[in-house]
Formats: C-alpha cells, structure tokens, sequence
C-alpha cells in the first residue's frame, strides 16, 4: 500500500506515525486512514476529468464526517445510496446540489427527503420510482434533476467482461427491448422530474477498460435514439464507479487519467458520429479513491500449525470488520508491522475469532515462522467496504477509524463500546 512505510529501524509508520505507537493509543483492531493520501486521489480524479466532467465519490465505500468535510474541500461531489447516507452528507455541510441519490428501493420518505433538501439529481431505477419522484416533487413545489439509471447488458469483473443479451438483476431498467427508451418517453411527460441524463454502471473491482467502453458507447446510442424521438439532446451521462485496486502485488490498476482518456475519447467519437453533442461526464468511484488508503492492524492472538497444511494465524477481529474475503473470495495481503523479523517464511491463513470456520481475513499468505501471540500485522487496502460493511456478529464491536495525517491521528469513527450494543437492546 502506498500509505505504509518502513523506517530506518524496521519499524512500519504511516503519516510518519509507528505503527506500534498507534496501537498503543487506539488499540486493536483498528482501521487507520491516510487523509493526505485520500485527499491526493480525490485531487487525482478531478484533476483527471477536469472541468467538463464531474466526480462523485460512492459513499457506500465508506461514509463519515470527515470524509464528507475532506470531499467538500477538495471538490468533488457525493453519491449516497440511503436516507442515512444522505443525512450524513448534509449534517457535514455537502451542500445538497453537489448530492446524488441512488437505489433500487428508495421509500417515499427517502425521497422527500432528497427532494426537499434540494439534491442535485436523483438516480431514477425503476417505472415505479420515476412516477413516484415525479408525484413527491410536485406535491412539493419543485422540479427534481433526475437521471435514469439503464443496464446495458455488460457485467465487468476485474479482468474480464461479459456482454449479455438480457438482464436478471435488480437493478435499473434495461436497454434491452426498448425499456429503456420507454422509460424516458415516460419521464420526459412528467412535470415533476427534470430528465438531464443516462445513468449506467456496471460492476466493481474492473481493470479492463472494454466494459466501460461499451456501456458508454451504447448510453450514447440511448441519447441518439432519445434525440431522434423527441428532438431532446440530454445534456449529461454518468457512467458510475468500478475502478480496481491493487490488493495484492498480482493486481495492476488502472489510473483515473486512464479511464478520463478511454472514456472521453469514446464518447466524442460516438457523439461525432450521430451528431450530437458532447454530454457532460460524471463518474462515482468509491474503492478506488478510498480502498488504498487504509489498513486494518490486528493483534495476533492463537496460532494453530497444522501439520503439512498451513498455520492458522487467529487475530482479534474478522469477518466482522472484513466479510469481503467470506463473501467474494477477495484477496488482500498481510505483513509483520510490530518487529522485523529474519525468520523464514510460513504459510499462513489469516482467520477471524467469530463462530464460524468460513471466517477468513486472508486466505492464503506468507508471514515469519517466528510469529507470536501479541505481534501486530496488517492487512493493506482495507479503505473500501470493510467498515462500511462491518457487523456485531457475535456481538463484536465495530473498530474504530483512526485519521492519520501530518504526524498525527485522530478518530474519526470511535469504536463501538458494549454500552451502544446493550443500548440498542431494550427487551
Ligand atoms: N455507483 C454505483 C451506482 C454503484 O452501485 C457503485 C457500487 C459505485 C458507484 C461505486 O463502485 P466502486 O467504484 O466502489 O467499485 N461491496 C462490494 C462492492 C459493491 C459495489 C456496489 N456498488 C465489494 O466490497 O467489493
């Protein structure tokens, strides 16, 4: 990770901090966040797309206070998936015009809410929703910015993407079959919603530029078709989130300049093509702006060598604070931040201290045989939809997020204390 640094003494610091200090201080197990790193990618994405293109970073990945005050500072706007993520957003001053709201099941009470806050677009993901957000809107008095949110029949994992014919997911609505325009036949009749653009994303974790080359191609196309019907040039396209990370030394990346270059010359060259308009880009990367930036740190607890296998390596939290390994096989690293270490190498399974045997933080890896209960590792990478997704199975209390800048750390998220767990419990 490009956050973590060894000293002179073999000692880890992040933000000039050691590792072992912020221990000490914050205990474990701990998420700690690089604000001058997340700050450099918020830059680097703005900076990539320029003035004719918006970003919006995906608060799914994770949402905070600071988090929300540091994207406001540096420009960039906010998508929020729920009431809850919006709240955030406006109780940390993004102002509501720079908000973007998302779902595939947003209550009526969500949207009002949005409506009434004045939020810059809505992502409308269904027939029901465009009618219902039209309806709220005008019984408000207003007119919402509204996007809708098409699939384009490509489905992007990291390396590879499939184009597919049809659609059996839940979300948006398809361009398959001719939904899609239909759908913007019906928003363009209604008072209530202002239609600016197409909306389409199509998976995460993504380093091959093909899948999001083709889904702008055919947005383009739904906007030529939209002109041709309706002599309506929509003037906006979001093409959601999904860059990759590194997580391991197998991944290689793309930049933000690489997917602001593939995805502007596309758009020209198809826009040129059937003669409109270039719209206005907008993005919405989550993990590749936050997920780089953090690390998790655990305190080594039992470790159990199994005879020809491998050595389970147990550590204070897991599936807990990181269920992406038990729920998409994800890989991430690890390494030895307490002490160095000239023993050789072991392979070891990382695991969790939940009830369960599917509770793995890294599944496969290699740390010192001379490993010991009370030892520090850390798992790189952790930034992206491990605290957003974190849970009290077994009771656990969520780690906290510890800010780290200029030599110095903070919370920015405390950890949980059995009082807010027993709080919540008034049986
Ligand atoms: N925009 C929309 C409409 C999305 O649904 C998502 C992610 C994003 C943007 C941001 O995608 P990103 O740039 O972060 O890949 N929990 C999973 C990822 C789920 C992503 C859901 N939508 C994981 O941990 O890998």
């Amino acid at each position: 990770s490009s956050t973590v640094t060894r000293d002179k003494g073999g000692e880890l610091t992040v933000g000039g901090l050691e590792v072992s200090r912020l221990a000490e201080e914050f205990g474990t197990p701990a998420y700690f966040l690089d604000e001058t790193d997340f700050r450099a990618r918020c830059r680097a994405w703005a900076d990539a797309f320029g003035r004719d293109a918006d970003v919006f970073y995906a608060g799914k990945a994770f949402l905070s206070r600071a988090v929300v005050r540091w994207l406001h500072e540096e420009g960039l706007n906010l998508d929020v998936c729920s009431g809850t993520e919006l709240a955030t957003a406006l109780d940390a001053g993004m102002p509501a015009e720079r908000i973007a709201f998302h779902g595939n099941n947003k209550s009526e009470a969500e949207i009002r809410r949005a409506v009434e806050a004045g939020v810059g677009r809505i992502v409308l993901d269904s027939f029901q929703e465009i009618v219902r957000v039209a309806h709220i809107a005008q019984e408000l008095g207003t007119v919402q910015k509204a996007f809708i949110r098409v699939t384009v029949g490509v489905e992007a994992h990291t390396h590879e993407f499939i184009a597919t014919a049809h659609e059996d997911q839940k979300f948006g609505i398809a361009l398959a079959g001719g939904q899609a325009a239909e759908a913007v036949r019906r928003a363009l009749k209604l008072d209530g919603i202002e239609l600016i653009g197409i909306h389409s994303h199509i998976g995460s974790q993504i380093f091959d530029m093909a899948g999001f080359e083709v889904s702008a191609r055919r947005v383009v196309q739904l906007l030529a078709e939209v002109r041709d019907e309706h002599g309506v040039e929509l003037p906006e396209i979001d093409l959601g989130g999904g860059l990759g990370i590194a997580y391991t030394s197998e991944d290689d990346p793309r930049e933000p300049h690489e997917i602001a270059k593939a995805l502007s010359e596309i758009v020209t060259r198809e826009c040129d093509a059937a003669g409109l308009r270039a719209p206005r880009i907008s993005v919405e990367p989550g993990r590749a702006i936050v997920g780089p930036t953090a690390f998790t740190l655990y305190e080594v607890g039992t470790i159990k060598p199994l005879e020809g296998l491998r050595t389970y390596v147990s550590v204070d939290g897991g599936m807990s604070d990181n269920i992406r390994t038990a729920l998409y096989d994800a890989e991430y690293s690890v390494s030895l931040v307490s002490r160095t270490s000239d023993a050789e190498p072991m392979l070891v399974r990382v695991v969790g201290k939940h009830c369960e045997s599917g509770d793995i933080v890294v599944r496969d890896a290699f740390l010192p045989a001379d490993l010991a209960p009370g030892d520090l590792i850390a798992v790189p990478a952790t930034g992206a939809y491990c605290r957003s997704m974190a849970s009290n199975y077994n009771h656990a209390l969520r780690p906290p997020v510890v800010a780290v800048r200029d030599g110095s750390a903070r919370v920015i998220v405390r950890r949980e204390t059995e009082e807010d767990l027993l709080r919540l419990d008034v049986g």
